[in-house]
């Protein structure tokens, strides 16, 4: 049998760079080797673990299948489909939480940041948030997950539940690794911190115009050009290289660096370049998106046909489970 793969991206607005090379990126890759099956999902339910608004979520959680088609997934070679579509995900969640303890749960960094972030809202479903993740991951098997790098808490938890699972109950759960991709980690425009949706100024969308890019790199904090030496660890100048590193060529890469060095880099050239080159691979995702905006329809068999397709691999499991677990 083929090595499953589970992705996901959370149905919390447009798509940026940091989901695009982090996550698509290593999609697209698999989707290239033709090694494996491929399950590629929108979190909506994910999404409704900080605050949100149903108008948009229900907008937003079908831009992100529109993205993935855009991008060049291709609905013949992997199963796209919403997350909620399919029951089991949340079902499994919950026997999972029974080989989970709470202290587990709170002491995750990827926990504690978003009670940080939104202190009113630390929900169960936050503090479930990771246990979910495993479900949808082990609901199809799945042994392979592309994501960035900041998932990897969460990928050893879904191991974890998958140890234990089998353990107990006797189970065939993988462990599931992640599949890695050279832009892993994608950092923040405003100089702190990772390229994300939920922090104003700190990303790229994969709609963003040429003019819009420019505008948004030209926020990005630098320096005089004058200090000299190496290059920044971390900050708005070491940002910007590893957004040129990602996007342009090595010779121009080497240029700026050059230029850095010597204490002659004029950051507005250099911003200029980044801009263009990321348009130049943003352009034709932009031009399919168009196609598949103007085709509804289309797009709605692609969403209803993922579905049915996951949810028979979904239902397969929890069958299953329930019975190894006395619940059948
Ligand atoms: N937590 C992931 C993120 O924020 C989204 C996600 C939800 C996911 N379920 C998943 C990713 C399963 C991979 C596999 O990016």
């Amino acid at each position: 049998m083929k090595k499953r793969v589970l992705s996901g991206i959370r149905a919390t607005g447009r798509l940026h760079l940091g989901n695009y090379l982090g996550a698509i990126k290593g999609m697209l890759a698999l989707q290239m080797q033709q090694e494996h099956e491929m399950l590629y999902m929108v979190a909506d339910l994910h999404a409704i673990t900080t605050p949100y608004d149903v108008k948009e979520l229900r907008q937003n959680r079908r831009e992100v299948i529109i993205d993935y088609l855009a991008a060049g997934l291709d609905p013949e070679k992997s199963i796209l489909f919403q997350q909620a579509a399919i029951p089991e995900h949340a079902e499994l969640a919950f026997y999972f939480s029974s080989v989970v303890t709470i202290a587990r749960m709170q002491h995750l960094p990827t926990f504690k940041d978003k009670v940080k972030q939104y202190p009113e809202s630390a929900t169960m479903a936050l503090l479930n948030y990771p246990i979910l993740m495993a479900s949808d991951i082990l609901v199809y098997k799945g042994g392979l997950v592309p994501v960035g790098i900041d998932q990897e808490p969460h990928l050893e938890v879904a191991r974890e539940i998958a140890r234990k699972m089998n353990q107990e109950y006797g189970t065939d759960f993988p462990e599931p690794i992640r599949f890695k991709t050279v832009g892993e980690y994608v950092p923040s425009l405003t100089g702190t911190g990772k390229m994300s949706k939920t922090v104003e100024g700190s990303y790229i969308t994969l709609t963003d115009d040429l003019a819009t890019i420019k505008a948004k790199l030209a926020k990005v904090p630098t320096d005089s050009g004058t200090i000299g030496g190496n290059i920044p660890q971390e900050g708005g100048v070491a940002n910007l290289f590893t957004l040129l590193k990602f996007f342009c060529e090595k010779d121009v890469f080497v240029k700026f660096v050059i230029d850095y060095r010597e204490g002659r880099i004029r950051y507005s050239e250099m911003k200029q370049v980044v801009a263009e080159a990321i348009y130049k691979e943003l352009q034709p995702i932009q031009e399919k998106r168009k196609y598949f905006e103007e085709h509804k329809d289309e797009v709605d068999t692609i969403i209803k046909e993922g579905g049915e397709k996951a949810r028979a691999i979904a239902s397969a499991t929890l069958k299953e489970v329930k019975e190894k677990m006395g619940l059948l």
